[in-house]
């Protein structure tokens, strides 16, 4: 197992040019020593991709946008391309954010033609996957997740893809699952990428846990069998809180 533990910040609608203020504080206190241990990106809005790019330029902290559009380019008002996000700096995309579900009504279907997307324009997707309260009360937690992974990951993917697991009820609402839920999931969700991708590829792919992480429970949920990193929203849009979840693999 040679997975390398990601950190990702999700900016979500937040930040002006002010704002790079804290991804400059994130790119200088990403040290050799952190570097060694663990891959941090940030993904802040599109329209600050291309200047964080001029600040984090040298192998430091990487540059993720938030969506992409399935096709490279075309008549699609307000959307922006895979091609688009390679082209101004960044390296990841995150696609099939539960926010992008429920907002824009994205399917997994949806998601997959992102993925894909991603894959063609270089960028690494990280998709998104994770039951609503109503669903982990049905006792339908793993269906639905596993469901997702089914549906949203491209059949052939290779194995730099992310998978991030992010219960819907955890998003911005100081609420964690248990230690044990965790595992249970990122277990179930491992197995069931190996089904759906095969050759082996889910021992190398990254799964990060997402939902209200922050400096003081980072270590505890980084520590869970297959948890390879961190999607953080709130806390990443503060260069100290970001750097504290980080030391958590420091
Ligand atoms: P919070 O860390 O604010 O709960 O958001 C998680 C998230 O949605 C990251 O994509």
């Amino acid at each position: 197992m040679t997975r390398r533990p990601l950190v990702a910040g999700n900016w979500k609608m937040n930040g002006l040019r002010g704002s790079l203020a804290e991804i400059k504080a994130m790119d200088a206190a990403y040290d050799d020593a952190l570097r060694g241990r663990a891959e941090l990106i940030v993904c802040p809005p599109a329209t600050l991709i291309a200047l964080a790019r001029d600040i984090a330029a040298g192998g430091g902290i990487g540059l993720g946008g938030q969506d992409c559009h399935a096709a490279p380019s075309g008549a699609h008002t307000g959307d922006i391309s895979a091609e688009m996000l390679k082209d101004a700096g960044a390296s990841y995309v995150i696609v099939g954010h539960s926010e992008r579900r429920s907002d824009h009504g994205e399917t997994d279907a949806d998601v997959q033609a992102k993925a894909a997307a991603a894959l063609r324009a270089g960028l690494t997707p990280i998709i998104c996957v994770g039951e609503t309260r109503a669903e982990r009360e049905a006792g339908e937690a793993l269906s639905v997740v596993g469901a997702q992974i089914d549906g949203s990951l491209p059949a052939d993917a290779p194995r730099h893809i992310v998978v991030a697991y992010e219960p819907v009820w955890a998003i911005g609402t100081g609420l964690t699952p248990t230690v044990d839920d965790v595992a249970e999931m990122h277990a179930f969700a491992r197995e069931r990428i190996e089904a759906r991708l095969g050759g082996g590829k889910s021992a190398d792919i990254r799964i990060l846990y997402g939902g209200s992480v922050k400096p003081s429970n980072a270590r505890e949920l980084m520590s869970v069998p297959n948890v390879d990193g961190a999607l953080v929203g709130g806390a990443s849009l503060s260069a100290k809180d970001f750097i504290g979840i980080a030391n958590a693999y420091r």
